[in-house]
């Protein structure tokens, strides 16, 4: 199998670095992977020009899998859109065909205590978040910012799904949530929202082959609030990028920290691109502080998902929570009493409990 490796920005080097150190480990028991390594997002720019330079994104697509640090960075915002860094990110996922976004928020037992809530709220939780992530008003046209007659300045972007780029985010989810609680939640705005309202509808429609999965609709702004006032009652969630996107970072911090959540965003013949839900951390890079445990989680996920290697993805996430189980944590989970440990000993703990 051959792995894209692509680190990217900020802590995007030293995260991934543990998860390499994972998958090393796991090659000494037999597993064969190739492993090769491209820039990415401002590191991109820096070294071609481009946030996805044209040998990252044929490696990319040559590979089996994609394991992704984080991008971006304040020295780059001032750049023209084009060549910031997200864009490489919405670029790859767009290119590839990534449509599938699935970001499982869990609470570990140990980590209860770390979370903003309290802990009887989060114990026990384990919700998956179906993004879609390729269209929506992240790539829908017309878009951008144009001067009016008057002079005055008018930002456009558009909301836009087909009832075909709906459909196959609903399959997934309801695939997945046939494994696991069979209760699914689609996400909308039907209230006020056309896009969303077509959503509702052909999610309906489609849920009638699913007749053992539970499907239930609600408004996006009272699953922010259902999502913090009682995240137990959700095993499935499926939604649109946007409210996907927002959603997810509100749903990580039920677990404790953001520095906790793996994500694998999957084409229909589940290649894909695993990453951490977390950004590049720029006030942390190179501190050697953050939490390498969303990149490993990601890991696993890449073993499970897109080399379909169950057995070793088990034994990832069965080592992340004898680490947890040991104490250690990175800044982002310490509370008295644990041991803080850098990113580095983070890693070498999960090695070791391999
Ligand atoms: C995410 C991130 C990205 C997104 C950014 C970096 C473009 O927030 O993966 O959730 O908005 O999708
Ligand atoms: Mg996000």
């Amino acid at each position: 199998m051959k792995i894209a490796v692509l680190p990217g920005d900020g802590i995007g080097s030293e995260i991934v670095a543990q998860a390499l150190k994972v998958l090393h480990r796991l090659e000494q028991d037999g597993l064969r992977l190739e492993l090769e390594q491209a820039p990415v997002g401002g590191a991109g720019y820096e070294a071609a020009g481009d946030p996805l330079p044209e040998a990252t994104l044929k490696l990319a697509q040559q590979a089996d899998a994609i394991l992704f640090g984080a991008i971006g960075g304040p020295q780059y915002d001032a750049l023209p859109r084009d060549k910031r860094p997200e864009r490489g990110l919405l670029r790859l996922r767009k290119e590839l065909g990534l449509f599938a976004n699935l970001r499982p928020a869990m609470v570990y037992p140990e980590l209860a205590a770390a979370s903003s809530l309290k802990a009887e709220i989060v114990a026990g939780l384990d919700v998956l978040i179906v993004r879609e992530l390729t269209g929506d008003i992240y790539f829908g046209e017309p878009r951008g910012i144009a001067t009016l007659a008057g002079g005055e300045r008018e930002g456009v972007n558009t909301m836009r799904y087909r009832e075909s780029e709906i459909r196959r985010i609903a399959q997934v989810a309801f695939e997945a949530a046939r494994k696991r609680g069979k209760r699914l939640c689609s996400v909308d705005k039907a209230n006020v929202l056309e896009t969303t309202e077509l959503w509702k509808e052909v999610v309906t429609d489609f849920g009638r082959s699913y007749p053992d999965v539970n499907l239930s609709h609600m408004y996006v702004d009272n699953c922010a609030m259902q999502l913090v006032r009682n995240p137990k009652q959700f095993d499935v969630i499926v939604t649109g990028n946007l409210f996907g996107d927002i959603l997810s970072d509100e749903a990580s911090m039920l677990t404790g920290s953001i520095g906790m959540l793996p994500s694998a965003s999957l084409d229909a013949n589940n290649k894909g691109l695993y990453e951490p839900i977390h950004g590049s951390a720029p006030d942390i890079a190179g501190k050697g502080v953050a939490n390498p445990l969303a990149t490993i989680l990601s890991t696993a996920m890449m073993l499970r998902y897109s080399l379909g290697n169950e057995q070793a993805a088990g034994r990832v996430e069965r080592a992340v929570q004898q680490v947890l189980r040991e104490g250690y944590r990175s800044a982002d989970i310490h509370t008295p009493g644990t041991r803080l440990a850098g990113t580095n000993e983070m890693g070498d703990a999960v090695v070791a409990a391999l």
